[in-house]
C-alpha cells in the first residue's frame, strides 16, 4: 500500500492510522478470530504500516498519528481485547517516537465518545451515563477528532510521543 502511493504521489508527509475493529469480547468467551481482528487492525497494522512508511516520512520530516481511545490507558469492562490493543498502540506510539526520532515525529489521539457504534453496543441508558461522566457534558463530534490529527500532524513540530485525549474530558475523573 505504502509503495503504491509513494509511486503515485511522489511522495509521503504522513500517517495516520485510524482502522480500527469495536466489538465485546466476553472473558471465558475469547476465540483466535477475536484476538486476530482486535489487535490486527488495533496494534499490528499501525506498526507494519508505520515500519513501511518510515523511510518515506524521513526524507519527508512527515508525521504519524495513531487514532487511540481513552480505553486504552483506562479498561472498558467487556472489552478486554480491544483495550489491551490499545494500550499496545499507547506504547507503540512512545515506542516508534523513539525509534523514528529526530526526522519523524509519533503522536496519538484518544477519543473519548463520539460516535456511537451502530450495532447497539451501548443501550440508550449506557450512553446516557457515558455523557454524564463526561465534564462537557455532551458526545464529541469526528471533527473534534479530525482538527487534534490535523493538529498534531501539521500544527505541532515540537510535540511527538505523545497521546492527547480528545473526550470532553471523562478520562479526567475516570
Ligand atoms: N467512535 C468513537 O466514539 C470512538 C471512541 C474512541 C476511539 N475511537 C477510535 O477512532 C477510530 C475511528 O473510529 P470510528 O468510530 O470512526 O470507527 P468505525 O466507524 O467503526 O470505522 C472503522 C473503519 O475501520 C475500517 N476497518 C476495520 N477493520 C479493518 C481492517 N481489518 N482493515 C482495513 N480497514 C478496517 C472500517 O472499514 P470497513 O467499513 O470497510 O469495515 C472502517 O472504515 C478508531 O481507531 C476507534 O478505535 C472511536
Amino acid at each position: 500500500m505504502v509503495e503504491d502511493l509513494v509511486q503515485r504521489f511522489g511522495r509521503l508527509d504522513g500517517l495516520v492510522n485510524n482502522a480500527s475493529t469495536f466489538f465485546a469480547t466476553a472473558m471465558g468467551r475469547i476465540s483466535g478470530r477475536d484476538w486476530d481482528a482486535l489487535v490486527g487492525s488495533n496494534f499490528k497494522a499501525p506498526l507494519f504500516l508505520a515500519q513501511a512508511a518510515a523511510p518515506y516520512l524521513k526524507v519527508t520530516r512527515g508525521a504519524v498519528v495513531n487514532v487511540s481511545d481513552i480505553h486504552g490507558s483506562r479498561p472498558l469492562a467487556g472489552f478486554a481485547v480491544y483495550c489491551a490493543a490499545k494500550a499496545g498502540l499507547d506504547g507503540l506510539t512512545k515506542a516508534l517516537a523513539i525509534e523514528l526520532a529526530p526526522e519523524v515525529r509519533v503522536n496519538a489521539v484518544a477519543p473519548g465518545p463520539v460516535e456511537w457504534p451502530e450495532d447497539g453496543t451501548f443501550d440508550t441508558q449506557t450512553r446516557q451515563e457515558i455523557i454524564n461522566h463526561t465534564l462537557l457534558k455532551r458526545t464529541g463530534c469526528s471533527a473534534d477528532i479530525a482538527r487534534s490529527v490535523l493538529f498534531l500532524l501539521a500544527g505541532a513540530p515540537y510535540v511527538t510521543g505523545q497521546i492527547l485525549a480528545v473526550d470532553g474530558g471523562r478520562s479526567a475523573h475516570l
